[in-house]
């Protein structure tokens, strides 16, 4: 801005720019500029405000964050009381309220509003001539904890409000963090040496209960409105689902999972889709809520004690439950992983029983601080494995005791360590039955070779017969030997064989991510095939043209080189090339990465790369190098001092590319 503005001007200016990239971010999760850019306007209003401090008020948004901490809360009495909601958790009782509700209103129609019950806390915030001054909890409804300084901290909670907003008013809404902000809390935690949060909602309570609104600000916390919940001096909408709309007018952030819906039969339908999908809600949630839609319609329903009539919550079946842990056990993966789990006393979850649970790691155990005999909370969600969310401390009896990992494989006996750096403790024999036979099962599933017919009850017997060792084994298989097998009928034989036999025609990535190389996932083993085209050209990779690949890291690379240079995994590779097992990629393999069949030439000195890296990040792409221009060539990237080949791509009328618009073309650069 220039400078015979006035400052006051330009400080307005600048907020009201802020607060307006601030509600794209925050609030409709669609930014206009870069984090760059408005980082620059903060920090222009900062200078100004520095310069003249007289000009700095409540509602500018660097005063977010900096009141100094409380001693302790102050209480906030709810003008109006924040009321609970009575629960349904089955369609006939859903129904039972329905038709409750409309026999009240003499069996005429009305609307409702289904929206997802939020996981969090519900909090009232209170503007006053346009600007935020209370925020306050729940409490026991009547009166809560006056927590404006830690609310300002949140960024999608506006500070201020337009003109045309009612003088005075009350929203209410639910604070929440999201899984991802919970997860990563947690994993600053863990590095902190701080104890864990059970779940988000606890989570979401402790930050907003700090004293120092410094540690909520370091909290992604997020709100979504839900209510007005009073206001003068200003007409409102005549039903909810305005009222809302009415609020996101006003800059606040209103759940966009939210539905009108006509009928009851929508409503449960709503219930379903979300019953299903909640695992992929970036929130927790524990069900819906459902409100009758006109104003009208709620006073005329009124309350039962605290109860509204016109709203009811339909609960989603629990995901969490709680039980004993009796014991630890150990699997050991396919990689020699000592996996732990957890051996439970049988508790109903979501409708299944439930006797184990994932442990996942050593370190997962002692951080929170799991104890066999433990009584522990245990969830289940979707598809995902079950996991132990953390032992309910008050319950221990001084009788749990803690769990070490064994120093040996409880398979093969051979020693088990944990490499630095790793979370996980392996067994150190590459002979290990069960490392093998995990290794079998990784290779026919679906991903990597895909042999249909060969399960992993087929590998066990396979396995314990000893008619397949290794994974080349399978290649060797006959009629005879298989017709010897329980419930292995002839048809069954000729099935598995010919899936067997197909099997040695897939592409070089699904061949690679079979091998089942420790840290080589279905990408990474993407990236080698369009690099190597060949096992054999891969098994002769240093670990210096490994790390060149973008995206592969040292470990990743140290452990394929380890792979191919034991004599084992050699001798197998030679095994399944003899059988006929296809180990090279060819020309016309489905590839879909983003430079597909186009080919580079590249002349001249390059600033950013040398020739070879830049080839490489060509190849990692799916494009091809090539040293000369011809009539395939699509690209010619021109360096300093460039040789003959400027001059034949300008004959041949070839796309030429500076070193810029090839780091464009790379994605390297916007
Ligand atoms: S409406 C009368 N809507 O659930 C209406 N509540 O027991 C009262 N909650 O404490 C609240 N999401 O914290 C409403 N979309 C939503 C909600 C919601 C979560 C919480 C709220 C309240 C509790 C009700």
């Amino acid at each position: 801005m220039e400078m015979d503005v006035p400052p006051e001007h330009q400080v307005a200016h600048l907020r009201s720019l802020i607060n307006h990239h601030n509600h794209r971010y925050y609030v409709l999760d669609s930014p206009e500029i870069s984090d760059a850019e408005y980082d620059e306007l903060f920090r222009k209003l900062r200078e100004l405000e520095n310069e003249y401090p007289q000009l700095i008020t409540s509602d500018s948004p660097t005063q977010r964050v900096g009141a100094p901490p409380l001693e302790a809360f102050g209480v906030v009495e709810h003008r109006e009381p924040l009321l609970s909601l009575s629960n349904v958790f089955s369609r006939e009782e859903l129904l039972a309220w329905h038709k409750r509700t409309s026999t009240l209103l003499d069996d005429k129609p009305f609307d409702l509003v289904c929206e997802i019950k939020m996981d969090g806390l519900a909090v009232a915030l209170t503007y006053i001539n346009g600007a935020l001054t209370t925020g306050a909890t729940r409490g026991d409804g009547y009166r809560g904890e006056n927590v404006t300084q830690n609310l300002r901290t949140v960024r999608s909670i506006p500070l201020s409000v337009p003109k045309d907003a009612p003088p005075r008013f009350e929203v209410r809404g639910e604070v929440f963090l999201s899984k991802a902000g919970f997860e990563k809390l947690n994993e600053h935690r863990v590095m902190e040496g701080q104890p864990l949060f059970a779940n988000p909602r606890n989570a979401a309570a402790g930050s907003l209960r700090q004293l120092d609104s410094q540690v909520t600000a370091q909290r992604p916390l997020d709100i979504y409105i839900y209510a007005l919940g009073w206001s003068e001096g200003s007409a409102i909408p005549s039903t909810h689902w305005e009222v809302l709309e009415y609020l996101k007018t006003l800059g606040f952030k209103i759940s966009p999972y939210n539905k009108l819906c006509h009928s009851i039969d929508e409503a449960e339908e709503y219930h379903c889709t979300y019953e299903r999908g909640r695992d992929s809600l970036p929130f927790e949630t524990d069900g819906i809520v459902i409100k009758a839609n006109s104003l009208d319609v709620q006073n005329q329903l009124g309350f039962v004690g605290r109860e509204p009539r016109w709203s009811v919550a339909y609960k989603f079946p629990p995901t969490q439950a709680t039980t004993r842990l009796n014991d630890i056990g150990i699997n050991v993966g396919r990689t020699g992983t000592l996996n732990p789990y957890a051996i439970l006393e049988p508790v109903h979850v979501g409708g299944v029983i439930l006797k184990h649970a994932a442990l996942h790691n050593e370190d997962y155990i002692t951080n929170k601080d799991i104890r066999i005999g433990d009584t522990v909370i245990v969830q289940r969600a979707g598809d995902v494995i079950p996991e132990i969310v953390g032992p309910i401390t008050s319950k221990r009896t001084g009788g749990e005791s803690i769990f070490m990992m064994p120093p040996t494989c409880p398979i093969c006996g051979a020693e088990a360590i944990r490499p630095e750096g790793e979370a996980m403790r392996r067994c150190t024999n590459i002979a290990c039955p069960a490392q093998a036979l995990e290794w079998l099962k990784h290779f026919v599933s679906r991903g990597a070779m895909d042999i249909d017919g060969v399960g992993a009850k087929l590998c066990d017997e396979l396995f314990n017969t000893g008619l397949v060792r290794d994974i080349a084994d399978f290649y060797y298989l006959k009629a005879e030997q298989l017709l010897g097998l329980e419930r292995m009928a002839e048809k069954s034989v000729s099935n598995v064989l010919s899936s067997i036999e197909m099997s040695k025609d897939r592409p070089l990535d699904r061949v690679i991510f079979a091998l089942g190389i420790t840290h080589v996932g279905r990408e990474t083993a993407q990236l080698l095939a369009v690099q190597f085209c060949s096992i054999d050209r891969l098994s002769e990779a240093s670990e210096e043209e490994l790390v060149a690949i973008p995206s592969i890291g040292m470990t990743t690379a140290q452990s394929i080189v380890a792979f191919f240079r034991q004599e084992q995994n050699r001798r197998i590779i030679d095994k399944l090339k003899v059988a006929g097992v296809k180990l090279e990629s060819t020309a016309n393999e489905p590839r879909d990465l983003p430079l597909s069949g186009q080919e580079f030439v590249i002349t001249g000195r390059l600033e950013q790369f040398s020739r070879q890296e830049a080839e490489t990040r060509v190849k990692t792409l799916g494009g091809t190098t090539s040293s000369s221009v011809t009539k395939n060539t699509t690209y010619v990237v021109v360096g300093a001092d460039p040789g003959s080949k400027l001059a034949k791509a300008q004959s041949m009328g070839k796309t030429i590319l500076s070193e810029d618009e090839f780091l464009q073309v790379i994605g390297e650069i916007d």
